[in-house]
């Protein structure tokens, strides 16, 4: 793995964020983003039960049969997904990568540092504030870097996942070329996205799916798994107003 280049708090910087890039990333408001992801992500209790856990059975059938040595999220945001595979893998060296240092300050105090959280949700109704307790795992760790350049050496990985992460990217066929770098021979990638681009260039490029599935064949990956309805409904208040995502999800596996 590369060594850091700097370090803010206990987050190791694998990217030297400039000061513009942290002004226009909307992934550091706190309000905005990081309190609504620890709300989706963290506070189970609000909703009768977590609202992505979609996104886990999907995967959980792809995860490997014994214990292996590293797993990385990217995109990991306050990181859940990539905490729960610490649990089941506590023998592997497990990274939450993402480009937003407050997303990871969040993530590390949550789930490393046995920080306790509170969620305020009055403003969309709930009127008691939620406590939650943190976490000490100590196979988990969380830093700063790209999807486009991760700090992590050629064949290095044995499962990557990530959520809500790809239509993000400003070079998809990047991103996924790079995880493939990263993923060692029969290593596994799993991904869910909604395919929500925000760029027309990237519509065209990747939609429909199938442009997507080509595309895995191109970089190196054989898919072993494609799904193209996982419906996920982001609740967003007390009176159960959601958001609904389509999305496709795969499990892929590197093949050589
Ligand atoms: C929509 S959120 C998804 C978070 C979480 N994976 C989920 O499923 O809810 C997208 C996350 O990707 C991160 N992100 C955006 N662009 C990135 C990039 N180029 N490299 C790494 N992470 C990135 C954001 O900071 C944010 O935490």
């Amino acid at each position: 793995m590369k060594a850091a280049l700097s370090q803010r708090g206990r987050i190791p910087f694998f990217y030297k964020k400039s000061d513009k890039e942290f002004q226009l990333d909307p992934y550091e408001r706190y309000e905005s983003m990081v309190s609504r992801q620890s709300a989706l992500h963290l506070a189970d209790g609000l909703w009768d039960s977590y609202p992505m856990q979609a996104v886990l059975d999907f995967a959980a059938p792809f995860y490997p049969s014994s214990q292996v040595a590293h797993i990385l999220e990217i995109g990991c945001g306050v990181g859940r997904w990539i905490a729960t595979l610490a649990q089941t893998f506590p023998k592997a060296d497990c990274w939450g990568i993402d480009y937003s240092y407050q997303m990871l300050k969040r993530a590390r105090e949550f789930w490393v540092d046995q920080t306790d959280i509170h969620i305020d949700l009055s403003s969309k109704g709930f009127s008691n504030i939620l406590n939650i307790k943190g976490h000490r795992l100590k196979n988990l760790n969380f830093g700063l870097a790209k999807a486009s350049a991760l700090p992590f050496n050629y064949e290095s990985q044995d499962l990557i996942i990530n959520s809500f992460l790809l239509d993000r990217l400003d070079d998809p066929a990047r991103g996924l070329a790079e995880m493939y770098r990263v993923l060692r021979p029969k290593g596994k990638l799993i991904l869910i996205t909604p395919l929500n681009f925000s760029k027309a260039a990237h519509w065209k490029a990747y939609y429909p799916p199938i442009k997507l599935f080509q595309l895995l064949g191109q970089i190196g990956f054989e898919v072993l798994d494609w799904q193209e309805e996982i419906l996920i409904n982001e609740p967003l208040d007390f009176h159960g107003n959601s958001v609904r995502w389509k999305c496709i999800g795969f499990a892929a596996q590197r093949k050589d």
